[in-house]
C-alpha cells in the first residue's frame, strides 16, 4: 500500500535534546524490545537502515511467558479466516527463519517440528471439536479426525477419557526465550543501537513523528518510529487521537513443569496436545529440553500479572484430567503475562494517520507464531514505504475514525 509511511532516508542530523547521544540520528526507532519490536529492528538493519531499540530490558515481553505454539490450524477460530492467512504465510516462512537467525545469532531456538494434537472429553467438547475439524476442512488445512483410541496411541499417557482428536502435523513449537535472546543477539550483530529506558512520550513536530522522549530524561529522533509495546502500545503518551492503537491488555497465566527423561516406554508427550475442558482451552507443550510448558489462563483485568492460586489450580486440574501424569511432575515455574488483544484479534501493522509512525503491535494469541512475517512485513515497509500485500489487511486504517488527528504538538 501506498501510506504515510516515509521512503527510505537517511535522517539528516542527530537530536538535539538530552540524551540523545553523538552519532547520527537512526533511521528507525524501534520503541519496544518484545520478539516484534526486535525482530522488525533485525529486519530493517538487514535492509540497511540504521535502527535503535528503545527498550528498558530487551528481549523481555509476553513472549517470554508465552508457550511457542504455532497453532494457525488448532487454534482457528471462526472468522478468523483472513487472519489465518497471515498465520499460514507465517508459520510456512519459520524454518528458514529459523536457519538464517541461528547462524546470524549463533545458537539453537528450540525449533521443534513435533506436531500437535487437540482432543475432547465429553460430547460437548467433542461437538466443539468436531465443529473445528470442519472448519479446518473448509479452509482446506491438513488435519485429521481420530477416535480417542487412535488419539491414545499416539499419546499414550492421556486418559482413557479422551473421546476422539484432530491430528494437525503443522503446527509446531519454538522456544519463545531462546527466540528472544537470539533476536537480541542478532540486532546487536547487525548494529541496532539499544537504548536501555522506557519510551516516556512520542514527540511531533511539523505534523509528523520525529521520535521518542525516554524516561531517563533522553530523546532519540528518527525519520520513523515504529509502536511495538505490546499490551502497552496504548498507553504513550503525545500519541494524537487518532493514531492510539485500540489494543488491551488480556493475561495469560502459564506453568512450567519438569518431565523425566524419555524411558523405554516413550516420551512423556511427544507433541503438542490441547484440549478444550470446561470451555477454556488448555494446552500442553513438551520441549526438547524436559520442560513442559502448560497454559494458559485467559483474563480481561487491565495490568494485573499477579500468579493467582485459582489460576494454578485450574490449570493443574485440566492439565490432570486430560494427562493424570502430570501432578507427579516437579513444578519449576508459574508466570503470568499480557497479550495485547486489538478488537478483532489481529494484529495492527503498517503506517498510522501520524506521517512517520508506525504500529507493529495486537497480535494477541499469535504473538510468536507472526514473529517472522511481521519483521519482513515491517522491513519492507520501512525500507521502501509499501507493505507487502499479504499484510495490507492488518493496517492501523481499518479502526482509524475519519475525523482529523488532534495532537498537541511537542518541540524538539
Ligand atoms: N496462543 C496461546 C495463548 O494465547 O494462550
Amino acid at each position: 500500500m501506498r501510506g504515510t509511511a516515509t521512503p527510505l532516508r537517511r535522517s539528516p542530523d542527530p537530536g538535539s535534546g538530552p540524551g540523545t547521544g553523538t552519532g547520527p540520528a537512526p533511521d528507525v526507532l524501534v520503541l519496544g524490545g518484545g520478539v516484534i519490536g526486535l525482530v522488525t529492528a533485525w529486519r530493517a538493519a538487514r535492509r540497511g537502515l540504521r535502527v535503535t531499540v528503545v527498550d528498558p530490558e530487551p528481549g523481555g515481553g509476553a513472549a517470554t511467558v508465552a508457550a511457542g505454539m504455532l497453532a494457525a490450524v488448532t487454534e482457528l477460530h471462526h472468522g478468523e479466516e483472513t487472519l489465518l492467512d497471515l498465520n499460514l504465510a507465517s508459520a510456512a516462512r519459520y524454518p528458514d527463519f529459523v536457519a538464517e537467525l541461528e547462524e546470524a545469532a549463533g545458537g539453537d531456538v528450540g525449533y521443534r517440528a513435533c506436531g500437535t494434537l487437540a482432543v475432547a472429553f465429553d460430547a460437548d467438547d467433542r461437538a466443539h471439536l468436531r465443529e473445528l475439524h470442519a472448519l479446518q476442512q473448509r479452509c482446506g488445512l491438513a488435519s485429521e479426525w481420530l477416535t480417542g483410541r487412535e488419539c491414545r496411541r499416539l499419546e499414550p499417557l492421556l486418559a482413557p477419557s479422551v473421546r476422539g482428536g484432530v491430528r494437525a502435523d503443522g503446527d509446531h513449537q519454538i522456544d519463545p526465550r531462546r527466540l528472544a535472546a537470539a533476536l537480541l543477539r542478532a540486532c546487536e550483530r547487525a548494529g541496532v543501537g539499544f537504548r536501555r529506558a522506557a519510551a516516556a512520550r512520542l514527540l511531533t513536530g511539523r505534523d509528523r513523528a520525529v521520535g521518542a522522549a525516554l524516561e531517563d530524561g533522553g530523546q532519540v529522533h528518527a525519520g520513523q518510529t515504529v509502536l511495538a509495546l505490546g499490551s502497552r502500545s496504548g498507553t504513550l503518551a503525545g500519541l494524537p487521537d487518532g493514531a492510539v492503537p485500540p489494543v488491551r491488555p488480556v493475561k495469560g497465566q502459564v506453568l512450567r513443569l519438569r518431565m523425566p527423561p524419555a524411558g523405554v516406554a516413550g516420551p512423556f508427550l511427544s507433541r503438542t496436545v490441547r484440549a478444550v475442558v470446561r470451555g477454556g482451552p488448555l494446552y500442553l507443550v513438551p520441549r526438547e529440553n524436559g520442560e513442559l510448558v502448560v497454559g494458559a489462563t485467559s483474563e480481561e483485568l487491565g495490568w494485573d500479572t499477579t500468579v493467582t492460586a485459582g489460576g494454578v489450580y485450574e490449570l493443574l486440574r485440566d492439565a490432570h484430567e486430560l494427562v493424570p501424569g502430570v501432578t507427579e511432575l516437579p513444578l519449576a515455574e508459574t508466570r503470568a503475562g499480557l497479550r495485547p488483544g486489538s478488537p478483532d484479534n489481529a494484529p495492527l501493522l503498517g503506517p498510522t494517520r501520524l506521517p512517520g509512525l508506525h504500529l507493529a503491535t495486537g497480535h494477541y494469541r499469535n504473538g510468536v507464531l507472526l514473529t517472522p512475517v511481521t519483521g519482513e512485513a515491517m522491513a519492507q515497509l520501512l525500507a521502501t514505504g509499501e507493505l507487502p500485500g499479504y499484510a495490507r489487511p492488518f493496517t492501523p486504517d481499518r479502526f482509524a475514525p475519519s475525523r482529523p488527528l488532534q495532537q498537541e504538538e511537542q518541540t524538539v
